[in-house]
């Protein structure tokens, strides 16, 4: 008998991954590629329709060939947020490319929302801050700037979606989105499980161009067997921070995971009362499984691995590897505090006019210190973030679990456990994306029962404890005050 086995896409802001799983949650076969990103105009972040789904459907096609003679039972997709398409109802065309998460050409529109008083509808309805990280005002601008589109939009001839829906109409022929994914458009009502009237109203969508909104793990159409070589149900689809956190085993209220890319993305398990924060976080839905529904307080940083990269442009390091050992070499900062806001701050202070800061030079600060001091305040942001959960909850955080390039970076793991004071957990599956999402499906698909039965295929590479440093509150009042002065910076 052929060994069941899922698959599992993770099509992520930089790259597309497909990977292979075992009913043991071992990976079989893995397939990557890079999906490139253009910047048009300052500010501008756009990539193409068609260089999403082609990554998709090769990575997929190479990862089943490696993984031969398995019984695929179902697909699971995790997508990346908040990019939206915009495309031709008929003939599937994009009207525009893809708009990332990270573009901020609304700004201005976000502004003059905020003059006319709409910030308080939106955050009573949605639960987030009116903001151009999200969804919402994208599609808004596609329908304001490209020409003919509101037109094709009254006459029910245009669709459009963030990248899971554009992924679906093209490989299942559903218009389809699931929950966590339309939690972070910015016109998702948690309370009402459903797009809200009066925001599609006040931003000018259209309700008709929005896909329908399915639980996170519930069937959403069958992957025709053109695409990837098979039939093959589609039975989870969320977004891949969501992903990760169901790929974490972080099933309990309270448990956490950050996984460290480009920037840190931190998600709590906020149990199934839909959160608020006041200590700028964004609630969020995590996944949801029939009428069952479970919330998620995010917290991201827009700058952590990007720090690192950046030593490496300007060429204070050859290669991030290097800044382990630089970092080892000098029993401290010597005094010097690196905020890494190079793209502003995000959760908890949402500043974006907030610089990159580094305070505290003197005659005697060398290459390493400098080093050491960024890899210190990576630490010190998550710090930032983990305080904001534990302020709005109320409750202590007891661990950790990370994922993501830099956590191979021991030195940086040890300052982290060091610096929050909780133990720091560190999967042996690194890429817990595609395991959520595999998790996810094969749930769907009844591979396994539920999360008791996933959680005890979540395995740890290591641990790394705190060493209980008497002087890290010290330490921490410093940062928070380098913090203050990296702050407004650009408003100045
Ligand atoms: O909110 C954006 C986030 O989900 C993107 O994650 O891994 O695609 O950069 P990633």
């Amino acid at each position: 008998m052929m060994a069941p086995a899922i698959l599992a896409i993770d099509q992520g802001t930089t790259r597309t991954k497909a990977l292979v799983f075992d009913a043991e949650a071992r990976c079989l076969a893995q397939a990557a590629s890079e999906v490139p990103l253009t910047y048009p105009q300052p500010g501008w972040v756009e990539q193409n329709p068609y260089d999403l789904l082609e990554s998709v459907i090769a990575n997929a096609r190479a990862a089943l060939q490696t993984a031969g003679e398995v019984s695929l039972l179902a697909c699971g997709l995790a997508n990346q947020g908040e990019t939206v398409v915009v495309w031709h109802r008929r003939s599937g065309q994009p009207l525009y490319n893809a708009i990332s998460w990270q573009d901020r050409r609304t700004d201005l529109l976000c502004e003059q929302l905020r003059r006319e008083g709409a910030e308080r509808l939106i955050r009573e309805r949605t639960g987030l801050p009116l903001d151009p990280y999200f969804s919402a005002t994208k599609i808004r601008w596609i329908l304001d700037n490209v020409p003919g589109a509101r037109e094709l939009a009254a006459r029910g001839e245009l669709l459009a979606g963030t990248t899971d829906a554009w992924l679906m109409w093209c490989l299942l022929g559903e218009h389809r989105t699931d929950e966590t994914t339309a939690s972070r458009t910015m016109l998702y009502n948690p309370r009402l499980r459903d797009w809200d009237e009066e925001i599609l109203a006040l931003l000018e969508i259209p309700r008709s161009i929005l896909p329908e909104i399915q639980p996170s793990c519930s069937l959403f159409g069958t992957i025709s067997a053109e695409h990837f070589g098979h039939p093959l149900p589609l039975t989870a689809s969320l977004v891949d921070q969501q992903a990760a956190l169901f790929g974490q085993a972080c099933y309990a209220p309270n448990d956490v995971k950050v996984t460290y890319g480009t920037g840190a993305f931190i998600l709590l398990n906020a149990g199934q009362t839909l959160p608020t924060s006041r200590h700028g976080l964004l609630p969020t839905v995590a996944w949801s499984r029939g009428e069952e529904i479970v919330y998620a307080l995010d917290g991201g940083i827009y700058v952590a691995g990007a720090a690192i990269q950046w030593l490496r442009d300007i060429g204070l390091v050859h290669s991030p590897e290097e800044t382990l050992e630089l970092a080892l070499s000098v029993p401290d900062s010597g005094g010097v505090f690196f905020v890494p806001a190079l793209a502003g701050l995000a959760a908890p202070y949402w500043d974006s006019y907030a610089r990159g800061t580094i305070i505290g030079l003197t005659r005697g600060t060398t290459r390493a210190h400098l080093v050491r001091a960024t890899l210190e305040g990576i630490a010190f942001s998550t710090r930032d973030v983990l305080q904001a959960m534990v302020q709005d909850t109320g409750r202590p955080i007891r661990s950790l679990k990370v994922d993501g390039g830099a956590s191979a970076n021991s030195f940086l793991m040890q300052a982290l456990a060091d610096i929050t004071g909780v133990e720091v957990h560190i999967a042996a599956v690194q890429e817990t994306t595609a395991l959520g999402a595999a998790f996810l499906a094969g749930i769907g698909a009844g591979l396994w029962h539920d999360e008791r039965e996933t959680a005890r295929l979540w395995r740890e590479a290591k641990v790394y404890r705190p060493r209980g440093n008497g002087s890290i509150e010290a330490l921490y009042r410093r940062w928070f005050n380098a913090v203050e002065r990296a702050r407004g910076w650009a408003a100045i």
